[in-house]
């Protein structure tokens, strides 16, 4: 125990040798005490050393840049190229030395880099601080996983839009307040999480947009004496162009919070179909299964089938809510420019992409593992008079009733078929005619599940031509 921290875990107790000697004067209980516990609050490199390959790139940038104007020589540069290449061989092989004592993976690097290459090393923060240089690279690190996660989230577009055209014609019963309210197909339904999914994508395009412009040369707030040539290291990383005012570019975390809300926003609808496929596997409702791979089994009951991975799903949402809310917090009222309360952004950034990326892998493979209960869900799809708004538009069709009126009729229908145990379908004309006289033999056309579905023509509507054009639609874009 180096710090009066309890013991939470390895990173909390890692031993800090390189500290320096205790104090002669008021040694004992205190000793090296005040230096450690400021080390490890201090210290990031136990999850900034996730930025490493974007700090090497915006190295490379910069020494490319600082050797284009002079103000560093081309061998130099060449050394810093050769010295970051073995660098980026040692990370990837697990043997660069990552130490404590030089708080973040910048300095990790850079002073690794001066180990192998000497004076060189020493010349490529020229012109540069830490703070635009970790600006960039969390940047970088958000554009990286903003792009793999749209990717993700095209796959689980094409695995909906799949299902949904084989399904766009299998009914099943769409819900208002969880109550039966009107058939639907099962392909609407699952196009209708496309749609979202399609906005999902839309909302961290446009914060990769908005991301894209290149903190670096901002230096530590005021920008730099050196003339250094910021678009070309902009254009090097693939911004779009420098960021344009200096003050700006180290201090604001929007891009990240822009992020983590569409991060947010996107797990929130997952949540949704997660929530909906458990309690469509359960047991009162049977409307679609999952396989082993997608479910696990109780250790006390055998005839348990558990939707785990949705349940994960679900609760995901917690924790990437709560990084868009806790980052929120950390940015709310800092006065400019940088402070190291910005170094609270990383981890949650990081843990809110890796939980929606595994959100969505997961989803994914549920979505192409699950089996819908056809015929299961056609019976509940005909279940509880969903037809009853059927009934009321026929009635103002034939019959040019005003709509309020058909509904008032076709609630007393509704109640004889409830008194007598039955559906609509199954009152006799007769006893629909001691309702309402003027109505005829024609209005049993309207009351299956069938004529429901496919009456629904109206644009976006469930009809299964709709639907299977929609799909199509989507599977092509997909494409
Ligand atoms: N590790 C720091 C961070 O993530 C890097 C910037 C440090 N800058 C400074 N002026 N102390 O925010």
């Amino acid at each position: 125990m180096t710090s009066g921290v309890a013991n939470l875990g390895p990173d909390v107790n890692r031993p800090t040798p390189d500290q320096p000697s205790a104090n002669q004067q008021w040694g004992g209980r205190f000793a090296a005490g005040p230096a450690a516990i400021m080390q490890e609050i201090n210290a990031s490199i136990d999850f900034d050393r996730a930025l490493w390959r974007q700090d090497i790139r915006g190295s490379l940038a910069h020494a490319a840049m600082l050797a284009k104007v002079g103000i560093i020589s081309g061998e130099d540069e060449a050394a810093i190229r050769a010295g970051l290449a073995a660098i980026a061989a040692e990370i990837e092989a697990g043997t660069f030395p990552f130490a404590a004592a030089l708080e973040d993976i910048h300095m990790n690097i850079e002073a690794r880099l001066t180990e192998r290459i000497g004076e060189a090393g020493k010349r490529l923060h020229t012109a540069r601080s830490r703070n635009d240089q970790v600006a960039t690279d969390f940047r970088l690190w958000v554009r990286d996983a903003i792009d793999g996660l749209e990717t993700q989230m095209a796959d689980l577009m094409r695995a909906l839009a799949t299902r949904a055209a084989k399904h766009a014609a299998d009914p099943m019963p769409g819900f208002t307040h969880l109550q039966t309210a009107q058939p639907v197909t099962f392909g609407h339904h699952l196009l209708a999480y496309v749609e979202m999914l399609a906005r999902d994508r839309g909302r961290l395009a446009d914060a990769r947009r908005r991301l894209n412009e290149c903190p670096l040369g901002a230096a530590a707030l005021a920008g730099t004496s050196f003339p250094i040539d910021r678009a070309m290291v902009a254009a090097a990383l693939d911004f779009d162009r420098p960021m344009a005012n200096s003050l700006d570019a180290v201090s604001d975390r929007d891009f990240a919070l822009e992020f983590l809300a569409a991060a947010a926003i996107a797990a929130m609808h997952l949540s949704r179909l997660a929530e909906e496929i458990i309690i469509w596997c359960s047991a009162p409702y049977r409307f679609v299964t999952l396989s082993d791979a997608f479910t696990t089994g109780s250790s006390i009951m055998p005839q348990k089938r558990n939707p785990d991975a949705a349940e994960l799903v679900r609760a995901k949402t917690g924790r990437i809510t709560g990084a868009l809310v806790g980052l929120l917090t950390v940015m709310k009222g800092l006065p400019l420019a940088y402070a190291k309360d910005m170094q609270e952004d990383k981890e949650p950034v990081f843990d809110a992409a890796r939980a929606l990326s595994l959100a969505l892998a997961a989803m994914a493979g549920m979505v192409r593992d699950l089996r819908p209960e056809t015929a299961r869900l056609r019976e509940a799809a005909g279940a509880g008079f969903a037809t009853a708004t059927d009934l009321a538009d026929w009635l103002v069709r034939a019959l040019h009733l005003p709509f309020r009126e058909a509904h008032h009729i076709t609630g007393r229908l509704v109640a004889r078929a409830e008194a007598k145990g039955v559906d609509l379908a199954d009152l006799t004309l007769a006893e629909m005619q001691a309702v309402e006289p003027r109505i005829t033999a024609e209005v049993f056309s309207v009351l299956s599940v069938e004529a429901s579905l496919a009456s629904r023509v109206s644009f976006g509507g469930t009809a299964p031509d709709n639907v299977a054009r929609a799909a199509q639609a989507w599977l092509e874009r997909l494409a």
